[in-house]
């Protein structure tokens, strides 16, 4: 085993995932990936707020992980109701965003409000949602920040314009947050997920040509389920991660690895 000074000869690694007496945040709850990952969270042992701007939704994460969950409604895009749950919960353990909207049309099509639609959201409510809480993590002298970006950082195609224009930016808003708060004791990184089954992509899902082209795409030939993106965001939570800061994790079955375009004869 590589040793560093001062470290322990043995650590007890199966300890390291656990988020036992950890608060998390997780905004986004009510839905797909970040009611998936409330739940693993809770799982690991943490005290999960799970918010989100629709609040019945939220609510039932929470009643359904059930034990110290609770529930927030927070809007990315109103710093008013940022502030008002930092005054709630105070500074958490982790903080994991994930609202985000995609509007599928090309660039020379996109409407002024479209546009902004996408923009404050995604970009603009997860900047707020990070400056007040940061704030609040790096005061406290601890914490994990990790936000979601997309396969869409680095590949795009024809009607992603804005959102992947947004996802690129959410991995530097986070490189930023890692250098920033780093010596603060806080960590931040993102999770980049390939095509995960949500009401997100229920507009593609519905479509079973454009839904199998995606699966294609894929080295591993198959759309994501929400609980696939899980296991990633637990380890940049807990201190199994403790050396990962402004990283980018990749969940995305070799979405990114492979063009996809052809398999030549061997
Ligand atoms: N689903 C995919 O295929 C996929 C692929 C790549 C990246 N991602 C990223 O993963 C993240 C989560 O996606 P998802 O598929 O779980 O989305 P989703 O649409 O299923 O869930 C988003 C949740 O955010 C909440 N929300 C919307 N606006 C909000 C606001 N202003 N304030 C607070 N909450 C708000 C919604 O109510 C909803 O519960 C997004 O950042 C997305 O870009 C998803």
């Amino acid at each position: 085993m590589l040793q560093t000074a001062g470290d322990a000869p043995f650590i007890d690694y199966t300890s390291q995932f656990r988020l036992d007496g950890r608060l998390a945040l997780v905004v986004g709850a009510g839905s797909g990936i970040g009611q998936a990952v409330a739940n693993g969270l809770a799982q690991m042992g943490a005290a999960v707020v799970c918010a989100d701007a629709r609040p019945a939704p939220a609510a039932a994460t929470a009643g359904a992980i059930g034990g110290l969950a609770t529930s927030i409604e927070l809007d990315l895009t109103d710093t008013l109701s940022i502030e008002a749950a930092l005054l709630e919960i105070g500074a958490p353990h982790v903080l994991v965003t994930t609202p985000s909207v995609n509007v599928r049309k090309r660039i020379i099509d996109y409407t002024d409000d479209e546009l902004d639609r996408v923009v404050d959201l995604n970009l603009k409510g997860t900047f707020k949602l990070c400056r007040t809480f940061g704030r609040a993590m790096a005061d406290a002298g601890r914490g994990s920040m990790i936000g979601f970006s997309s396969v869409r950082s680095q590949t795009t195609e024809p009607g992603q314009g804005a959102y992947a224009a947004t996802k690129a930016a959410t991995v530097m808003l986070f490189k930023t947050l890692a250098a920033e708060l780093g010596p603060a004791g806080v960590r931040a990184n993102v999770v980049a997920p390939g095509v995960v089954e949500t009401p997100l992509t229920k507009q593609i899902t519905s479509q079973p040509a454009w839904h199998q082209a995606y699966a294609d795409k894929a080295i591993l030939r198959r759309w994501a389920q929400p609980s696939e993106m899980v296991g990633a965001v637990i380890y940049l939570a807990s201190d199994a991660a403790s050396y990962v800061t402004g990283s980018t994790v990749f969940v995305d079955g070799g979405w990114t690895a492979a063009d996809g375009r052809f398999d030549p004869p061997s």
